[in-house]
């Protein structure tokens, strides 16, 4: 077959074969590169993560250690609902992008359902069951209740723990900090209004 010449619009010229021999090069050295990759990064993941059997995982939540015997595939969601029965945070998706999951690991807000149980050994986790104890509740909780911030319900706990770990970390933010920093929490009943007015009367008052 002839080797027909590719011209660009710069005025050089490339022939198809020569092109698709470099192109095959190319997928040949990043396929080869790839995979030396991924063997280092297997040879530097803890002996731990290697077996698949159930192991012992020591987490700190809500102040208090417990010792659980889990696989290294159970995630901190799933930990923290079917081990240690704290059912606060919750699954809404597979895709983890609407915050339901939220706690606080080490004072930053994440969604529990993108950490492995066993990554977080070591760190202080809080739940929401850890925003109350008895008649002593987090102010976050008073001012949801008091601009009516939930409906179903079912993202409230999620939305409560981000507002708290983003007042810890911004107790004089403005409206629009406000809305920045609670964009990772998504609530289907649209109580954003209520949510929004309960972070600014806190925020009014230092973080609370
Ligand atoms: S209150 Fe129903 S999803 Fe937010």
């Amino acid at each position: 077959m002839q080797d027909r010449q590719q011209t660009g619009g710069g005025g050089s010229t490339v022939s198809r074969r020569a092109f698709l021999q470099g192109s095959g090069a190319a997928v040949a050295a990043t396929a080869v590169a790839t995979g030396a990759t991924e063997v280092v990064a297997e040879a530097n993941k803890p002996a731990r993560l290697k077996s698949a059997k159930a192991q012992k995982v020591v987490l700190t939540v809500n102040g208090k250690e417990h010792t659980l015997m889990i696989e290294p595939r159970v995630t901190l969601l799933e930990a923290l609902r079917n081990d240690l029965n704290l059912t606060g945070a919750k699954e809404v998706s597979n895709v983890s992008n609407d915050g339901a999951d939220t706690v606080i690991i080490d004072g930053k807000a994440v969604y529990a359902s993108t950490r492995l149980a066993i990554e977080v050994e070591g760190k202080n986790i809080t739940t929401v069951e850890g925003l109350s104890e008895g008649k002593n509740v987090d102010e976050v909780i008073t001012a949801f209740v008091k601009h009516d911030a939930t409906q179903c319900g079912y993202c409230t706990p999620g939305f409560v723990v981000a507002v708290r770990a983003f007042l810890d970390k911004n107790p004089g933010a403005n409206l629009e900090q406000i809305h920045k920093g609670l964009g990772g929490n998504l609530c289907r009943c649209g109580t954003y209004a209520g949510v929004t007015a309960a972070a600014v009367e806190l925020c009014k008052k230092g973080g609370a």
